[in-house]
């Protein structure tokens, strides 16, 4: 018997940024990325999502692809500019029907649609009036997610306000690889409290609404381990995880922040700053779910000798910076260390698949039962093509031992409702371009962005049919 439940959710999830394409088409206004990626220098050989793989024109190819994939469902992102041009106020109506029209394709082939308000491309506009940083872009996100209540509640059950705090705010305000490119933590943390507040908002917002449905919030997993067992690199590693798991994923799931750690950082970066009636928001809007998006681990070891700046120029475009002898982390708090007998990805993630389980079971032990969906995993790679078929060998590999470790997750009692790895079709990556691949589907550039099937998507179909028992 399989160890899925019946009705478990085999999807496949995009960003809008990453596929759509139609940057100007239709009276959308500009994101954040739009500005960012056409800086000289900011993206691999200056690629950007100008065109992406034109799924803006093509979504009725890709959902008919998605129905022949056998997808229950589909994670997908709302460009927040192409609904409000300027982030707020008048409705581009054009951009609503092209999300409608999105949502009825995918129910007519019996695909339910998983809503992300945002995957990082805030309206420009925003930008320019303090970004996150300024409360009245959280205020700004509720009534643009009330919007999307509005006109796309009556047929999406399956809801998410946020993806991956970490890695936007992160980057955005501390490494400076992503949008506002801005290099100073205490201006993160403040910053990432109003994405809470914002989140907060959009839940109570939702709840209000009436329609039937759940609401959650994306983060990454990822799993750390002690380089030793020097009480120093244990220390430094249960830091790493503080910092990227529980103070991020506290505030939606407990509706507060873990108290001893911010104690701990508050010399170093300062706390939130919280507005009368933030404490009563948060604590008052636990989500529905938690969206989990597991790649690699990384391995942990004390910095000691400095101030608390980052150890590594973080360009990026590796990712998670093992590259060439770079080491990425804060001096004086821990650093990531390369795991010398790990198995990497050419892009330098360590693929550990025991750490989705872990950390799934972790999530558990510290939140209770909250439901849990693994909203992105899978292997970012240059697929070998052989007489012009992709053979993606190892994304299959990949893919096969991660739902191994979700099928032993669920055995021990986790509430995983639905896998979606990343990604449908080949897309955009933020900072790698269009060479670090993903997807069941391979995107011929050369060719007018010709759609073809690789030897995953015959193997995923059989995943799918079988309920996971044939992988
Ligand atoms: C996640 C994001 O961080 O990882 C995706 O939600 C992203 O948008 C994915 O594409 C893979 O990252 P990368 O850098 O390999 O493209």
């Amino acid at each position: 018997m399989s160890a899925f439940p019946d009705g478990f959710l085999w999807g496949a999830a995009t960003a809008a940024y990453q596929v759509e394409g139609g940057y100007q088409a239709d009276g959308k206004g500009p994101s954040i990325w739009d500005e960012f990626a056409h800086r000289p220098g900011a993206t691999y050989q200056g690629t950007n999502g100008d065109v992406a793989v034109d799924h803006y024109h093509r979504f009725r190819e890709d959902v008919a692809l998605m129905a022949e994939l056998g997808m229950k469902s589909y994670r997908f992102s709302i460009a927040w500019p192409r609904l409000l041009p300027t982030g707020r106020g008048e409705v581009n109506e054009a951009g609503i029907a092209f999300y409608s029209d999105l949502i009825d394709e995918l129910l007519k082939h019996q695909i339910e649609p998983m809503i992300t308000l945002y995957h990082w491309d805030l309206p420009l506009a925003l930008q320019q009036e303090g970004g996150w940083e300024a409360r009245t872009t959280a205020d700004a996100f509720v009534d643009y997610a009330r919007l999307c209540y509005q006109r796309f509640g009556d047929r999406v059950k399956l809801w998410s306000t946020f993806n991956e705090t970490v890695v936007f705010i992160g980057h955005g305000y501390i490494t400076g690889a992503h949008p506002p490119a801005v290099q100073d933590p205490a201006r993160a943390v403040q910053a990432c409290h109003h994405v809470f507040v914002a989140h907060a908002a959009a839940v109570a917002a939702f709840r209000q609404s009436g329609i039937s449905g759940q609401i959650g919030f994306v983060n990454v997993l990822q799993p750390h381990t002690p380089r030793s067992n020097a009480p120093e690199d244990v220390a430094a590693s249960a830091l790493a995880d503080g910092i990227y798991t529980h103070w991020l994923y506290d505030p939606v799931l407990k509706g507060e922040y873990p108290a001893e750690l911010l104690a701990k950082t508050q010399s170093l970066w300062g706390v939130p700053r919280f507005a009368p009636g933030d404490a009563d928001l948060l604590r008052n809007n636990i989500c529905d779910f938690i969206g989990l998006n597991f790649y690699k681990r990384e391995m942990v070891a004390a910095n000691p000798h400095g101030d608390t700046q980052l150890t590594a120029n973080h360009s990026g475009t590796r990712g998670s910076g093992h590259q060439a002898g770079k080491e990425f982390g804060f001096k004086g708090l821990f650093k990531f260390v390369r795991n010398p007998d790990g198995v990497y990805t050419d892009w330098d993630w360590e693929i550990y698949p025991q750490g989705l389980t872990d950390g799934i079971l972790a999530i558990k032990a510290r939140y209770g039962d909250v439901p849990i969906y693994i909203t992105e995993n899978g292997l970012g790679a240059k697929d070998p093509i052989i007489d012009g078929e992709v053979v993606d060998d190892d994304r299959i590999d990949y893919l096969r031992q991660h739902i191994a470790a979700i099928a032993d997750a669920i055995e021990q009692g986790a509430d995983v409702r639905g896998y979606y790895p990343w990604s449908f079709i080949d897309l955009l990556s933020w900072l790698n371009g269009y060479q670090k691949q993903y997807g069941f589907v391979y995107v011929d550039h050369a060719r007018a962005l010709a759609r073809q099937r690789k030897k995953s998507f015959f193997w995923y179909q059989k995943v799918i049919t079988s309920n996971g028992e044939q992988r």
